[in-house]
Order: structure tokens, then C-alpha cells, then sequence
């Protein structure tokens, strides 16, 4: 089985090391050019951006050429998946994959300007987290057959939102301001999925391609990158991700 993921903070890492088999991360497959591939079982698994799947995953899905029978979609979300699923389902479709197996799974929410990390991570249990991934992997295992994404008002949707997801994108790399306590240690620009960050005096400089992802202030060493209207200042790694995998999996450089 081959798994293909995108993670800023660890969320999607975390589950896909949990389901298991040979890794590889979007961001480095599409700097690499590495985009053919064949196996028995293929996943993605990717966070939920504006209610859709983010762009760095429509361009995987769009460039490679992955050929299999059993092929799966875990996208991991924060609060509300509404049609993450069948926007899911759309683009592979548009790819010709039958998609065999979709689900969608409510981890801590790392949109920083709508919810404080704390309070996440406090009601972590809440959300069933645990449970709810340990069915994902026996059912990846059992290559279970299920795509349940009935609604016809969300898939209607789905179009809309990833729409949304690339305007809203266009102006977040204004949004961060950097503190003096900034050591210049590189790791918000080592860390960023899209290359997007160099430095300048020691100081991270960003460039217009942001993704809002926020990998570059949550995986910040001295959490120096302040965000415009973020609700606290904690910050948010996945525990069972390290700060060297988040680095291998997105650097740029
Ligand atoms: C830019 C951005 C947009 C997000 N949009 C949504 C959303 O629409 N719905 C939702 O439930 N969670 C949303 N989230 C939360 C993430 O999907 C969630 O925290 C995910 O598990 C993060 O995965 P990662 O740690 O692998 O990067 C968003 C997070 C970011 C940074």
C-alpha cells in the first residue's frame, strides 16, 4: 500500500503513519517530479482547507498518474467537513479514480484566527479522535468499500468552496508579523509546503505564494510569528509528529 500525504501541523501525518505502508509526501513528489505510481492500495490523506481539499492535493491528484484497485481518501478537519468528501470524490473522479473508500476525520482545528489551541486540545476527547481512527485503519485494512457522501446540496457545493479556498488564499501571506524574539534559525522557511519563505537579516521574508497553512508560526521554535487576529498565541504540533518529519515531509529548499 502507498500512502500520499500533505501535513502542515501533523494532523494527516499522524493518521497516515497509523494506516501504514510506504509513505510519501505531496509536496516532495510534485518538487521532485516523482508522479507515477502503481500499487494493490492507494491513499491520500490531507487536511480540510475552507471546506475542501487543499490545492496542493488537486495538483498531486491532477499531475500523477497512480494506478490501482483499491484507492482511498482520509481527509482529517477541525470543525465542520461539510463537502470535503465529495469535493474529494469529484477530483479524483475528473483524474479517473473510482474512489473505493472516503472518510473524514475531526482532529484539532489549526485555523488559528478562528480557535484558540488550548481550548482544542483540552476538549480533544470530544471528538472521538481515537476511536473514530483506530475504525479508519481496520477498515483500510479490510480495503472496506464505502463512499457515503449522499448529500446532493453539498457535493453541489463542493466547487464553490475550493473556489473560495484559492481567494482566500490570494492575501494570506500578509498576515504575519515577526517578533523580535525571532532567533533566524530558518525552520519557519524549512518547514513551509510552498517555498514560500526566505530569509532576509536573519528574518523570515514572505513571498505572495502563501497557502495560509500556518506550518511556518505553529512549528516556530521561540513561536515568534504572531497572526492577524489569531485567538491566543499557543501553537500546535501533533504530538506523535516530529518537528524533523514536518520538515522532510514540506521543505522546499
Ligand atoms: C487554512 C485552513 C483552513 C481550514 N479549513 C477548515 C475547514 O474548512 N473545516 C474544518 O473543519 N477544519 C478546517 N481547518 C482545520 C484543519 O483541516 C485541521 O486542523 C487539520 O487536521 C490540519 O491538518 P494537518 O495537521 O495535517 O495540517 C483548516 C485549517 C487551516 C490551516
Amino acid at each position: 500500500m502507498k500512502i500520499f500525504y500533505y501535513t502542515a501541523t501533523g494532523n494527516s501525518l499522524d493518521v497516515a503513519k497509523r494506516i501504514g505502508g510506504q509513505l510519501y509526501s505531496i509536496p516532495q513528489l510534485l518538487k521532485e517530479n516523482k508522479l507515477e505510481f502503481e500499487d494493490e492500495a492507494i491513499g491520500i490523506i490531507c487536511p480540510t482547507y475552507v471546506w475542501s481539499i487543499p490545492e496542493l492535493a488537486v495538483e498531486f491528484l491532477d499531475k500523477a498518474k497512480l494506478k490501482t484497485n483499491y484507492f482511498f481518501g482520509i481527509m482529517t478537519y477541525g470543525n465542520m467537513d461539510i463537502g470535503v468528501k465529495n469535493h474529494f470524490v469529484k477530483i479524483a473522479k475528473k483524474n479517473n479514480l473510482d474512489v473505493k473508500y472516503v472518510k473524514s476525520l475531526l482532529m484539532v482545528d489549526t485555523a488559528l484566527p478562528l480557535f484558540d489551541i488550548d481550548k482544542q486540545v483540552a476538549n480533544l476527547d470530544k471528538k472521538k479522535t481515537e476511536e473514530n481512527l483506530a475504525q479508519i485503519v481496520k477498515d483500510v485494512q479490510n480495503r472496506k468499500v464505502e463512499v457515503d457522501i449522499k448529500s446532493p446540496i453539498k457535493g453541489s457545493m463542493s466547487d464553490l468552496l475550493y473556489k473560495m479556498q484559492i481567494s482566500m488564499q490570494k492575501s494570506k501571506y500578509k498576515q504575519f508579523e515577526v517578533e523580535d524574539s525571532c532567533i533566524g534559525c530558518k525552520t519557519c522557511s524549512k518547514v513551509c509546503p510552498v517555498g514560500n519563505i526566505t530569509m532576509e537579516n536573519n528574518r523570515p521574508k514572505y513571498d505572495t505564494k502563501c497557502i495560509g497553512c500556518f506550518s511556518c508560526t505553529n512549528n516556530c521554535p521561540v513561536n515568534a510569528i504572531r497572526v492577524k487576529n489569531e485567538r491566543s498565541k499557543a501553537r500546535f504540533r501533533n504530538k506523535n509528529v516530529s518537528l524533523k518529519e514536518i520538515i522532510d515531509s514540506n521543505n522546499q529548499n
